[in-house]
Parts: C-alpha cells; sequence; structure tokens
C-alpha cells in the first residue's frame, strides 16, 4: 500500500492552495458577512478546470480522477467552505448526472458548459415535508403529449439563484412511492420556473441556497433524464459520490481549524509561557490532528474506491460521517484555543464552526449516514 500522492495529485493541491490563498482568501469575511457569491471567483475555478474537474475532456472537463477532486475541494474548503459547496454540487451532483445517466444529446447540450464553470447547475430533491425522508415527494410531472407539466416546490436547493439549470426529481406517477419519481433538466427562464430568495443561512452563506417554485412549468420530454421512474436511483446513487465531496469540504475546514490552532497557540502567551507550552492545549491539538488524518485517510479511500469503479456506499458515508464530526469538533476546539478572539468575528475562526455544521445536514444528516452504513454492513454479513 502507498500513502504517496502522484506528482499530477500534489500539482492539483498546490494549484487549488494558491488560487485559495490568492483569489478566496481575500475578502472572505466580507463574503461571509454579505453572503455575497463569489461569481468571480467561480469563474476562476471554471477556468482553472475545477468546476468539471471529473468531466473528460471531450466535453471541455478536466478529465482528472475522484482523488484530485477531494484534493481540489479540500484545499479550496480550507479556505472557503461555500466556494467549495458550489464546485462540489456542480461536479458531483450535477455533471455526475449527465456522465452517468444521460443521453448523448444531453451531455452534447450541457456538458461543456457546466465543466468550464460558463454555466452553474444546482440538484434539486428535497421538499419542505421530505428531507431524509427524500422519497416522500409532492412536487408532480403530468405527461402531456410530448411535454412535462410540473407544479409542486422544492427547498434548499444549492445554487438555486445562481444556476443556470437544475436536476429536478419530481414524482411521474403518484402513488407508487420512489418508483414513481423522475429526473428532469430544467432551463433557469423555462416559464413557470421561479426561485425563492435567498436564505438567510448559519454558516456557508457565500454559497446561495433558496427555494424554487413550479407552476404549470412545461418541460419537454426530452428534457428527462433516463426513464420514468429512475429518478430516485439516479438521486441515491448520485449522493454516493456526493457524500464523498461533502467529506473533503469537511476535511478542509478541519484542517483549518488544526492550522489556525497551531499558530495562535505558538504564538499567544499566558501565565509567561505560549499556549503551546500547555499540556491542555496539545492534548486538543494532538486529538484534532489524529481526527483530521484519520478522514483524510477515509475521504481519500472513498475516491480511490470510486476512482476503480467498485462499491463505495458504505465507504462514502463512513467519510461524511467520520469528517464532518471531525470538522465539527475541531472547529470548537479552535474557538476554545482562540479563548475571547475566538469569539470575535473579526478573528474569522468561529465561521469555521458555523460553516461546519452543515457538512453534518446536507448530502445526508449524520443519522442518514449511520442508517446507510449500518444497512451495508447488515446486508452483506
Ligand atoms: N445507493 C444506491 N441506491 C440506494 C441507496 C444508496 N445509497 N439508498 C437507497 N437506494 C435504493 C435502494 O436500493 C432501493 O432501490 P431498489 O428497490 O431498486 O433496491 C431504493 O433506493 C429505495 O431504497 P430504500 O427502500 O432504502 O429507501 P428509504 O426510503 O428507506 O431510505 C434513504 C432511503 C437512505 C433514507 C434515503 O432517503 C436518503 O439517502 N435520504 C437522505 C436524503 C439526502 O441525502 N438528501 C440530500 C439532499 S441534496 C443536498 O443536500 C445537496 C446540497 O445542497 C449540497
Amino acid at each position: 500500500m502507498d500513502f504517496t500522492l502522484s506528482s499530477e495529485h500534489e500539482l492539483v493541491r498546490q494549484t487549488a492552495r494558491e488560487f485559495a490563498r490568492d483569489h478566496l482568501a481575500p475578502g472572505v469575511m466580507e463574503r461571509d458577512e454579505a453572503a455575497r457569491f463569489p461569481a468571480e471567483q467561480v469563474k476562476m475555478m471554471g477556468d482553472l478546470g475545477f468546476m468539471g474537474i471529473m468531466t473528460p475532456e471531450a466535453y471541455g472537463g478536466a478529465g482528472m480522477d475522484a482523488l484530485s477532486y477531494v484534493i481540489a475541494m479540500e484545499e479550496i474548503a480550507r479556505v472557503d467552505a461555500s466556494a467549495a459547496v458550489i464546485m462540489s454540487v456542480n461536479n458531483s451532483l450535477v455533471i455526475q448526472i449527465f456522465l452517468d445517466w444521460a443521453s448523448d444529446e444531453q451531455k452534447a447540450a450541457y456538458l461543456p458548459k457546466l465543466a468550464t464553470g460558463e454555466w452553474i447547475g444546482g440538484f434539486s430533491l428535497s421538499e419542505p415535508q421530505s428531507g431524509s425522508d427524500a422519497s416522500n415527494m409532492r412536487t408532480y410531472a403530468r405527461k402531456e403529449g410530448h411535454e412535462y407539466v410540473i407544479n409542486g416546490t422544492k427547498n434548499w436547493v444549492t445554487n438555486g439563484i445562481n444556476s443556470n439549470l437544475v436536476i429536478l426529481f419530481c414524482l411521474t406517477t403518484k402513488g407508487i412511492g420512489y418508483k414513481g419519481i423522475s429526473a428532469f433538466i430544467v432551463e433557469k427562464g423555462t416559464p413557470g420556473f421561479t426561485t425563492g430568495e435567498k436564505e438567510d443561512k448559519l454558516g456557508i452563506r457565500g454559497s446561495d441556497t433558496c427555494e424554487l417554485y413550479f407552476q404549470d412549468c412545461r418541460v419537454p420530454e426530452a428534457n428527462r433524464i433516463g426513464q420514468e421512474g429512475d429518478g430516485f436511483r439516479i438521486a441515491m446513487h448520485t449522493l454516493n459520490g456526493g457524500r464523498i465531496g461533502i467529506a473533503a469540504q469537511a476535511l478542509g475546514i478541519a484542517q483549518a481549524a488544526l492550522d489556525h490552532s497551531v499558530s495562535y497557540a505558538k504564538e499567544r502567551k499566558q501565565f509567561g509561557r505560549t499556549l503551546a507550552e500547555f499540556g491542555a492545549i496539545q492534548s486538543k491539538i494532538a486529538r484534532m490532528a489524529t481526527e483530521v488524518d484519520a478522514s483524510r485517510l477515509l475521504v481519500h479511500r472513498a475516491a480511490f474506491l470510486k476512482d476503480q469503479h467498485q462499491t463505495y456506499i458504505k465507504e462514502a458515508a463512513m467519510a461524511k460521517l467520520y469528517a464532518s464530526r471531525t470538522a465539527m469538533q475541531a472547529a470548537r476546539e479552535c474557538v476554545q484555543i482562540h479563548g475571547g478572539y475566538g469569539y470575535m468575528q473579526e478573528f474569522g475562526v468561529e465561521r469555521l464552526m458555523r460553516d461546519a455544521k452543515i457538512t453534518q445536514i446536507y448530502e445526508g444528516t449524520s443519522e442518514i449516514q449511520e442508517l446507510v452504513i449500518a444497512r451495508e454492513i447488515l446486508k452483506n454479513s
């Protein structure tokens, strides 16, 4: 077993790190406070290949592997978790659906725009009454000739406002549970499709989240992905990969918390000694560093399995469960080490705590990850 990254992967890390330092770090707190979408930075991420990092070059992507994706995600989230989730949804929820399920025509029409960051995509599964219980949706697409007429409300859609298209999951047959769900490409500007106000969130405030409204919205049959009834399978399959991306986002936040803790502990003096000389602080740093390393191993293993086309449902859920808990714990300890300064917005470490929380919630809560892990273990033993 070789834990050394290849020179290509090291180059991805270095490129993402330099981009984050030079273009995401400046203004990150202002964007957080104003809840401002990093439009200019997303455009640059497109130019660097990060918005379509796993998309084949034939479709305008960078043609890299899932390991490259998680390495870039970690470095970007380490500085700006909002930019990271914008990148993650575009890559592992939207583009991945096109790669795995769309027709050649759909791929040719949309992938070159999405993979270069010219267009941004959103993924719309949840509804007000169906979060964890994802198949319990009500939005309904009625077939009329070669069109579907969609009515309903979706919520918590990342990139909802700034996206050019969403992958929409809705019922095409009522009363048969998840087998009645289908997936559609719905472009912004389609009559009957509107977005709600930008939600005011605790963290990842630079990314936008909103409700989507469909009122007699007509979508051509050609925009259905796969067959009628394939929708839930598409969503679940895709979320397995999405969870690796969110695990990498959590890892980046955790690493940032460790970085800030170490540098502050070495510089801050109390009782005539630096914080780093106190056993209580050393314990915190040791625990944080161990958990960050363990998270990285889980994230890289899940990405490796995906690259090898092996099954990774359980491993992706484990990576997300563990890395998101690590992010939350590390961010909390980082604020604790910073004491009163940590609680002040000016220092920037309270943002890590606010940003970390969502990684335990979206793309399946920690409780859902535990359910997925347990089901996989019990099924296979
Ligand atoms: N991978 C592949 N297939 C899966 C799967 C998985 N992880 N989980 C379920 N399935 C399949 C099952 O095999 C089954 O198909 P078959 O009958 O063909 O075998 C089908 O889906 C139904 O499965 P279940 O009976 O297990 O469904 P369930 O209703 O009991 O529970 C669940 C499923 C795991 C709880 C699921 O609803 C779930 O994952 N919920 C969480 C939803 C979620 O992650 N939402 C994220 C929203 S998007 C987001 O957050 C994006 C963002 O903003 C960043």
